[in-house]
């Protein structure tokens, strides 16, 4: 009995009643009113009078990746960029899943160029042609990282990584759309 009672005692002391609209005190105030900027207001101990600073030349944000080529470069972003990627089965999921997310809408579900939105957008050309299978790694890098033509840049959407695990994929669709009689007995057997 006097256990209960001091429960109650206690919790009531203890819990914000409800019909009150503020609580009764603040707890730690500084955890939750930050006495920071806002990044759009004004500071006036700030040179330019804007609270957001802006970064000092020549810096670089945590685990940016500078971008060498220029729009026009995909052959030397070809002979120069290798593909960090293993081609494993993790890895190529993970290209599969970047693939359907971005590449799939104009590409298509093969690479073929069926994609959602073709028509109206422009049917891209297909991936599987004998020039794209041609080509090295850092040339599909490169036109994900800075587009080509009417095909926009991905740079912002699909980190590094990202690309060259999509590349694996493109690869692994390309493989698909030129089985040879080789693969078919291999995949006979398999289905055995
Ligand atoms: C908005 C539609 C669109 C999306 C999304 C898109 N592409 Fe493209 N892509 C195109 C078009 C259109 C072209 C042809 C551009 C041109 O005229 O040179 C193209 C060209 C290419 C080429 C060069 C083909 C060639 O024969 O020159 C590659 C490689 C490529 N895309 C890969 C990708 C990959 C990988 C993705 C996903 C990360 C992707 N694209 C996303 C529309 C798209």
């Amino acid at each position: 009995m006097i256990k209960k009672l001091l429960f109650i005692a206690t919790a009531s002391v203890l819990l914000p009643s409800c019909d009150k609209t503020s609580p009764e005190m603040d707890f730690m105030p500084d955890m939750y009113e930050s006495t920071s900027y806002k990044a759009q207001k004004e500071d006036a101990n700030s040179k330019d009078g804007a609270a957001a600073r802006v970064p000092p030349e020549g810096t670089v944000p945590r685990g940016f990746q500078p971008y060498h080529y220029g729009v026009n470069e995909t052959d030397r972003a070809g002979k120069e960029l290798r593909n960090p990627l293993l081609s494993t089965h993790a890895n190529m999921g993970r290209g599969q899943k970047i693939f359907n997310i971005y590449c799939i809408v104009c590409h298509g579900l093969k690479g073929t160029g069926e994609g959602f939105v073709v028509p109206p957008f422009p049917r891209p050309p297909s991936l599987l042609t004998e020039k794209i299978r041609n080509w090295p790694d850092g040339s599909i890098f490169h036109v994900i990282t800075r587009g080509q033509n009417i095909m926009p840049s991905y740079a912002v959407q699909i980190q590094p990584d990202d690309r060259w695990a999509v590349i694996l994929y493109v690869r692994a669709l390309q493989r698909a759309g030129n089985a040879t009689a080789e693969d078919m007995k291999e995949l006979e057997k398999q289905s055995k």
